[in-house]
């Protein structure tokens, strides 16, 4: 990590000078409220190394580690995982990388990596899902409200127009506002609150033309 994490209280909430959204500021990024009364600064988005790369076994433990704090056996989304991948074994572990390689032609399933700690997961479907979107993703409880995944679909976005997609369907549950404001900060446009078996979901299109 390119600088350390600093808490302060402030009672009154944030200065007027720290003010703005991380990913317009090239400086630093400041959240507050995170816990009530406090503001926090974390590197900019332009300062960390984050970066997508493909799974690999190399980081096994690191993301065990991961997985650890959103807890074995829950869902996470981004990760392409499924509850019969056998994870915990290296065996397992390289079956599952290799079930999602298979799969390459359809979509991709890429790590978010910050200094070879897995902060998260985003996954791309290539063609129309109409229940999932094209793409999904997920940040690890301890690393969210940084603005990575804000950072992460927007790189999936500028790979999806190497591919000539021409535009992206995202779906979220409605009251998931974390996931909202992602995608609207890329540029996505509601389509329809639609009612579904899992409840009302947000759908959301993004155009990758022009
Ligand atoms: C939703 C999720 C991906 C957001 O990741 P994140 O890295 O924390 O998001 P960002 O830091 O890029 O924040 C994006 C925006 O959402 C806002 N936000 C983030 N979490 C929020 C929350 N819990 N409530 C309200 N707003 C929130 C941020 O303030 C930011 O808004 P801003 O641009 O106005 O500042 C993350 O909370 C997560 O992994 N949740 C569980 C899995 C999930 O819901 N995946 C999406 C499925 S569709």
């Amino acid at each position: 990590m390119a600088d350390a994490t600093v808490y302060r209280s402030l009672p009154g909430g944030p200065p007027d000078s720290i003010t703005g959204h991380p990913a317009e500021r090239g400086d630093r990024c400041v959240s507050w409220d995170r816990p009530p009364g406090t503001w926090h600064i974390v590197p900019s988005i332009t300062d960390m190394p984050l970066s997508l790369i493909l799974p690999t076994p190399r980081l096994h433990a690191a993301w065990l580690e991961a997985r650890a704090e959103w807890g074995p056996g829950q869902h996470e989304d981004g990760f392409g995982l499924e509850q019969t991948d056998q994870v915990e074994t290296p065996d397992g572990f390289a079956a599952w990388l290799e079930r999602l390689k298979a799969g390459s032609d359809t979509g991709t399933c890429q790590w978010i990596v910050e200094d070879d700690r897995i902060q998260g997961g985003i996954a791309m479907r290539y063609q129309h899902n109409d229940r999932a979107g094209h793409i999904g993703y997920g940040i690890r409880p301890s690393a969210r409200g940084r603005g990575i995944a804000t950072w992460a679909l927007r790189q999936m976005l500028t790979q999806a127009r190497t591919r000539n997609m021409k535009r992206v369907l995202l779906v979220c549950a409605a009251d998931n506002a974390g996931s909202a404001k992602t995608i609207e900060r890329n540029g996505g446009v509601l389509d329809e609150i639609r009612q579904t078996a899992y409840g009302p979901t947000r759908r959301y299109w993004i155009n990758l033309e022009g």
